[in-house]
């Protein structure tokens, strides 16, 4: 598939990169141009792209942006966007990062106000795992099945010094 994906940060980086290794065509941009995306471009093997560029032609275009500068995409970017399917992977944090949304604190689910900002219907996905996790499937946990000097768990799996595996 045709890939665009704006916002190339934790989420929209790692999913970045693991469509272009399951052998997807992946264009990516963010909000400062292509240049500014063309180094991580050229790391995963996707292609840099103005925003301005990064929906058209896409089966799929992944938002992954934080939530407010969903409002500061430019107007009219999804207005060709025909049956293109829009993923969006935002959530909203207001105080502990992001600015308040009066319609979001007065109960508007935020896929619907995601779709009424960019005037195209969307999908909500990827909003529920860590970014840096899709890349990881497969690969064996340090220490599974061991039992973790810190917790005395088995299985305990976390990644530091201290909750290293009892050998
Ligand atoms: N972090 C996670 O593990 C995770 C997992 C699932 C979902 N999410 C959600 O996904 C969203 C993004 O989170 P994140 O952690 O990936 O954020 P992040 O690491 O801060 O990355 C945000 C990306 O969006 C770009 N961006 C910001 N404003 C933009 C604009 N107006 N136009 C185009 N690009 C813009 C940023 O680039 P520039 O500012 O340079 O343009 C950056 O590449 C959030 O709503 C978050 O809750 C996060």
């Amino acid at each position: 598939m045709n890939i665009g994906v704006i916002g190339v940060g934790h989420i929209g980086g790692t999913l970045a990169e693991k469509f272009v290794k399951a052998g997807h065509q992946v264009s990516v941009a963010n909000s400062r141009g292509k240049e500014a995306v063309r180094a991580f471009a050229e790391k995963i093997g996707a292609a840099p792209s103005d925003i301005s560029e990064i929906v058209k032609g896409k089966d799929v275009v992944i938002l992954a942006v934080p939530l407010p500068a969903i409002e500061k995409l430019p107007r009219d970017l999804f207005k060709d966007a025909g049956k293109t399917i829009v993923v969006d992977t935002s959530n909203y944090y207001p105080d502990l990062r992001d600015s308040h949304i009066k319609e979001l604190d007065e109960g508007k689910t935020e896929s619907l106000w995601v779709s009424e900002k960019i005037g195209h219907p969307i999908i909500k996905a990827f909003n529920n795992v860590l970014g840096g996790y899709p890349g990881r499937e497969g690969q064996k946990e340090r220490g599974r099945g061991k039992t973790c000097r810190r917790c005395g768990r088995r299985q305990c799996g976390r990644q530091s010094r201290r909750h290293a595996p009892d050998r």
